[in-house]
């Protein structure tokens, strides 16, 4: 059974509160939870933080036995050099994704610290990004 976690990193526990006209109107533990039922044979779990050094201690702790990391790390992916380093420390494939198309924004959000150590990136496809993160770490 392949194991994957997806991490969201801050303001990531409000979605379907925070700029819906973005985000859109889901929760993601509801949306977890139709993932997951689409994919039972998978080992599917997910953590949120809102801190730096959490999510940087979370991928240490799952990257050298998880088949795959889903990484939304919000705006830390724009500001943090340390959990790039992360990224590239660990053996697990990661796959960075954004809910919203980065690159239609303000040019600030152009740039990530994590995207040159991942296996990929999605981005602009709602949380259906998620889905297609997830079917992307699985053996083919
Ligand atoms: C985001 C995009 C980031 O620029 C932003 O800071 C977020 C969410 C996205 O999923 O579209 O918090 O990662």
């Amino acid at each position: 059974m392949s194991r994957i976690i997806i991490i969201n990193g801050p303001n990531l526990n409000l979605l379907g509160v925070r700029e819906k006209g973005i985000y859109g109107e889901h929760r993601f533990e509801d949306y977890f939870e139709t993932l997951k039922a689409q994919y039972p044979a998978v080992e599917l779990t997910y953590f949120q933080s809102n801190h730096e050094g959490e999510l940087i201690d979370r991928i240490h702790d799952v990257g050298f036995s998880a088949d795959g990391i889903v990484l939304n790390a919000g705006a830390y992916t724009h500001t943090s050099l340390a959990l790039g380093d992360a990224i590239a420390a660990v053996t697990a494939p990661v796959v960075e994704v954004h809910i919203s198309n980065v690159y239609a924004r303000e040019p600030f959000r152009h740039h990530s610290y994590l995207a040159k150590n991942c296996k990929g990136v999605i981005c602009g496809f709602g949380l259906d990004g998620y889905r297609l993160a997830v079917a992307s770490l699985l053996p083919k």
